[in-house]
């Protein structure tokens, strides 16, 4: 087992990471002392609850947690959204919670999202726990401490910032995931190694995915992951600047979900793209040079990401760049890679470079 603290303060904690965790849930120090006699809601979806639910309660049952039900609601993007949250304060309302209790997000990232905000919300914040059954919620969403539900106008609209008291991520949840959904999750393992862990980088090539196979390695490459985005929500909690790294390859993969129609490519699938993206950005304004450029296609390429949308018009995507709600002022501010291990974030790129290489 890893265990990776985020330093926040108050507000500081633990992510434990392993194979097999909830089985053995007294070894993780401080959690269960920190769920032991306190009332809890399990928020989950049905699709993870019906195959790990039972099991979860029993286990948080086991070291004195008084769960007293589950909120659960249809699973996917569609439901995370005010009128399924209303559900999630009911049921929060009726269990009934205090300002002591607890909410035990169980899911993927949609989960975390709602439950933290539900949690961020309810009697002005109470605490809550993530546990990420999603490769992408482990290495991503479940850490840092954003929270919040979609609007029909646009993704991730109304939200706060809500840290969780800790994070539990048994890697065992990975085993009823579909693969398509692994490989998706693994695009930000590898935009992770691409911003700041080399190392990483090196694993992931010469593993290839056939990594996906081995426990230890599995292991390792989501804790290098998440050291990489505990490290840059400890120095920029709130978004203020340097957040803004985790957005790498983000800007045009947000644009390939939006003009493909959401779904039709997984977040996962968008963002490698974005990556390369960024790559092609990089080397036309001669910040990267072309060994790393060619080492990090080449992974994309060896990890079956594909590089650009098939019969997405360019035009379309450079109009949803520009609506992507990261832009300020008119102008899409980029994060490109200087090399692996390395990115730099706030950068103008200049029109003819962008039309160039859409
Ligand atoms: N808060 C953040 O910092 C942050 C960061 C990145 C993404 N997000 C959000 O995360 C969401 C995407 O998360 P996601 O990709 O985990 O999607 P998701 O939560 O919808 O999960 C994907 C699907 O997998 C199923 N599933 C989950 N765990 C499973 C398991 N162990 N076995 C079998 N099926 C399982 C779910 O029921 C769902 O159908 C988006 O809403 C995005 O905005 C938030
Ligand atoms: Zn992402």
């Amino acid at each position: 087992m890893r265990t990776i603290r985020i330093p926040l303060s108050e507000r500081s904690y633990e992510i434990f990471i392993g194979m097999g965790l909830l089985e053995a849930p007294g070894e993780l120090r401080g959690f269960s002392s920190d769920v032991s006699g306190r009332r809890a809601l399990i928020v989950s979806d049905e699709t993870v609850y019906a195959l790990h639910g039972e099991r979860v309660s029993g286990v948080l049952r086991e070291v004195g947690c008084e769960v007293q039900g589950a909120s659960l609601f249809e699973a996917g993007e569609p439901s995370k959204k005010v009128s399924v949250l209303e559900g999630i304060w009911d049921d929060m309302v009726r269990a009934p919670l205090d300002r002591r209790s607890l909410v035990v997000a169980l899911g993927g990232g949609v989960v975390g999202d709602m439950a933290g905000f539900a949690a961020a919300t309810f009697m002005r914040g109470i605490d809550f726990i993530q546990i990420p059954t999603t490769l992408l919620a482990m290495v991503d969403s479940s850490v840092g401490g954003k929270t919040g539900v979609d609007h029909p106008l646009g993704k991730n609209l109304i939200g706060a910032f809500h840290q969780p008291r800790a994070v539990v991520i048994d890697l065992n949840f990975l085993g009823t995931l579909p693969e398509r959904e692994i490989l998706s999750g693994f695009a930000e393992v590898i935009k992770a190694a691409v911003l700041a862990d080399e190392e990483l980088f090196y694993i992931l090539e010469r593993e290839g995915p056939g990594l996906i196979g081995n426990p230890a390695l599995i292991e390792e490459a989501v804790s290098r992951a998440v050291a990489v985005k505990a490290m840059v929500v400890a120095e920029d909690e709130l978004e203020g600047g340097k957040r803004a790294l985790l957005n790498l390859g983000h800007t045009y993969g947000h644009a390939v979900e939006a003009v493909a129609g959401y779904g039709a490519y997984t977040h996962g699938e968008a963002v490698a793209m974005g990556l390369d993206f960024a790559v092609a950005l990089s080397r036309a304004k001669g910040l990267i040079d072309e060994l790393s450029a060619s080492r990090i296609e080449n992974l994309l390429r060896s990890w079956g990401y594909k590089k650009a949308p098939e019969g997405l018009s360019a035009e379309d995507i450079k109009a949803a760049m520009k609506h992507d709600k990261k832009s300020s002022g008119g102008s899409v501010k980029w994060v490109l890679p200087l090399k692996i291990g390395e990115a730099r974030w706030g950068l103008e790129v200049e029109e003819e470079i962008i039309d160039a290489q859409l």
